[in-house]
């Protein structure tokens, strides 16, 4: 089959409020895999850039990022999840201003040990080159132009048997969530002791409760759904918030997320409006 045509960029959209909770939650989940010495494999089924100017073109157009890292890049107060997080945010920086913005294949090789593996799959044709030049003299990462879907499944169980395989689809394709669902359950058929995250938007018309019934269907039991929404659900048509979806989540998850979340919520809702939620979910 070809490739489908991407047309998202993730440089239009970095360091929004979406990329800040994402991120944080991966800092966090990165801390717990570096407690145990034993090696683990990182995969990012889409992994971007690596990296976004936000003084370029793209991100100047939209200014998302104004409204998401630049909210929270100055905060003396913030817990630590958060300040964490923020520290790696700075390191990426060559000056105290903040004006690039760290992809997640990034959060990952600052964190991670030297005998750690990272494998990152980026299918767009521009962005691919630049992840691959960010790597290029790092050996521990190995960068796909693959597809993330489908190559994922083969990179399971890794040799390591420890594993976070972070997934964040642009969701551009029709049934693109169907897709990344079945991916989840592919890939916790064959590696069922793997840690697992899934980013999704919260649309108009797409909520969690759609997305809890088909995760039940796979029957996995171990699930932690994280939401943090910003703005009301019909206020707009674009994304009111998002949500993240653990499996297996590390015991220090929760902890941190009740620190960082009502952060979060109170420091990027709009007008008043943030919420957030987390919830464990178990499947019959
Ligand atoms: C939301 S962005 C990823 C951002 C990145 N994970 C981060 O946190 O910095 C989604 C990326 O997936 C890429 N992409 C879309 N479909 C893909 C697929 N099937 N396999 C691999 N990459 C894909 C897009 O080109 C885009 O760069």
């Amino acid at each position: 089959m070809p490739a489908p045509m991407l047309s998202y960029r993730h440089s239009f959209h970095a360091g929004n409020f979406a990329d800040v909770m994402k991120h944080v939650v991966l800092v966090a989940l990165l801390r717990y895999m570096i407690r145990k010495e034993a090696p683990f494999c990182y995969i990012d089924t889409h992994a971007g850039a690596g990296g976004y100017d936000l003084r370029g073109e793209h991100a100047q157009k939209t200014a998302e990022s104004e409204l998401g890292i630049g909210r929270i890049l100055a905060a003396a107060d913030a817990p630590a999840p958060v300040a964490r997080y923020l520290e790696i945010v700075r390191s990426f920086n060559e000056s105290a201003r903040v004006a690039k913005y760290p992809g997640s294949p990034w959060f990952a090789a600052t964190l991670m040990r030297k005998n750690d593996r990272l494998m990152l799959c980026e299918l767009h044709g521009s962005d691919f080159p630049q992840l691959r030049q960010l790597f290029r003299s790092d050996r521990r990462v190995h960068c796909y132009a693959e597809d993330g879907y489908r190559f994922s499944t083969g990179l399971v169980p890794p040799a390591e048997r420890r594993g976070l395989i972070f997934m964040d689809p642009s969701y551009e394709l029709k049934n693109e969530y169907a897709t990344a669902v079945a991916t989840l359950g592919k890939l916790h058929r064959r590696f069922a002791t793997g840690v697992y995250a899934l980013w999704y938007p919260l649309l108009a018309e797409r909520n969690s409760a759609v997305l809890k019934r088909s995760v039940d269907r796979l029957g996995i039991r171990d699930v932690l759904n994280l939401e943090l929404l910003v703005t009301d659900r019909d206020q707009q048509a674009g994304m009111h918030g998002c949500g993240m979806l653990l499996v297996n989540p590390p015991w220090t998850l929760r902890n941190d997320m009740e620190l960082a979340l009502p952060y979060l919520a109170a420091r990027l809702g709009r007008d008043g409006k943030g919420e957030f939620r987390i919830e464990a979910w178990a499947s019959e």
